[in-house]
């Protein structure tokens, strides 16, 4: 029987593009989310990319006896790579128990599927958020993970901890998180990419969207932070080279080659970028000018953050390979698309 590969969260931002990165990479794919911040359509941008429709359940992992049925009788999931959740920080300040019940939860639930049924790999989707303000920079895997600075950040700490202790307390599992840093961009096809509900929390689909008009202004969130521009910094990494390493990831785990049996990774390029020099290096590689203005910080933001990645380069042999610009004309190309398609429909 052929195996396939779970991607919980397939039809979202990174879920998408990993699923189309491991069907390149010649593995089987089945989705599951509940489409709660994505779209049925994906699938077709899926398809259009690989010329392989994967198979789709719209399941909630809240609700554990759906999630129970989807598994039993199934023998052939190899492993889970695991995204579904919710991931807007300011939204999580004010409503707290929404995040924990749903991205608490719906682990707890996949995990005691999976333990269920002898599935034993699952990769999942950590941030970079786990490390606050890193002490020294670039931020490697031993840096300590610091008070969470939101209740999303804290699910994530909980997450990959749960994910942790039961691969210790000597359950049938493997487990590797992937600690990411800023994931932008989208497919160079511009068939898949980023698209938020809603006016966008973060940096690029902003940028895209006030470059196409639907946004009137760019508000740059302070500009009196220690950096070269006072704006902060992060580590911009392109959404393709960072599915690549969940392909790599779940390649190890059921290889067998995890040997810690509970692994993690930062997955960045190693280079930090202010938000000036993000939004420069768009106008220079799209030729789009953007409105924007200096306003106040955004609480809850850390001055600087960027990975030192020698560790998923070595172990991992993953590394980053898209530069800056590339990578934010395909956003752009893509945000086009995207509402080109919308108004056509
Ligand atoms: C944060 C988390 C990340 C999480 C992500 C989910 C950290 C270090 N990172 O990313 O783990 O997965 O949220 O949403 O906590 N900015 C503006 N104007 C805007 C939007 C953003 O100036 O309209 C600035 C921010 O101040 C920040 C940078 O752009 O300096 C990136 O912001 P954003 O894209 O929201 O990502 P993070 O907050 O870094």
């Amino acid at each position: 029987m052929a195996k396939k590969i779970l991607v919980t969260g397939g039809t979202g931002y990174i879920g998408s593009h990993t699923a189309v990165e491991l069907i390149n990479a010649g593995h089987d794919v089945v989705i599951i989310d509940n489409l709660y911040n994505s779209d049925r359509s994906v699938l077709e941008g899926i398809q259009n990319i690989t010329g392989y429709r994967p198979e789709f359940h719209q399941i909630d992992l809240c609700e554990r006896d759906r999630l129970e049925a989807f598994f039993a009788g199934r023998k052939d999931i190899a492993a889970v790579i695991h995204f579904a959740a919710y991931k807007a920080v300011g939204e999580s300040a004010e409503k707290p128990l929404m995040y924990y019940r749903n991205n608490i939860v719906s682990t707890l639930n996949l995990l005691e599927a999976m333990i269920g049924n002898g599935v034993k790999p699952i990769v999942f989707s950590s941030s970079c958020t786990v490390y606050g303000q890193p002490d020294a920079l670039p931020v490697d895997e031993n840096a300590p993970v610091k008070e969470p600075s939101s209740p999303y950040g804290n699910t994530k700490q909980i997450n990959e901890q749960m994910i942790r202790y039961t691969v210790e307390a000597g359950n049938p599992l493997g487990g590797i998180s992937l600690r990411y840093f800023n994931p932008i961009g989208a497919h160079p096809s511009a068939q898949i990419g980023e698209a938020p509900q809603g006016i966008p929390n973060n940096l690029l689909p902003y940028i895209t969207q006030t470059a196409l008009g639907i946004r009137e202004q760019l508000k740059v969130f302070g500009n009196d932070y220690n950096t070269s521009d006072g704006t902060p910094i992060r580590d911009y990494i392109n959404v393709v080279d960072l599915s690549r390493a969940h392909v790599v990831a779940v390649e190890r785990l059921m290889n067998g080659h995890n040997r810690q049996g509970y692994e993690f990774f930062n997955i960045g390029t190693g280079r930090g970028h202010t938000v000036l020099e993000v939004i420069e290096a768009f106008e220079k590689a799209t030729g789009q000018k953007i409105n924007y203005q200096i306003v106040g910080r955004r609480p809850g933001d850390v001055e600087k953050v960027y990975a030192d990645t020698t560790y998923a380069n070595q172990e991992l042999g993953w590394k980053a390979h898209k530069t800056l610009e590339e990578t934010l004309l395909s956003a752009w190309n893509w945000e086009k698309a995207y509402r080109k398609n919308i108004k056509a429909q």
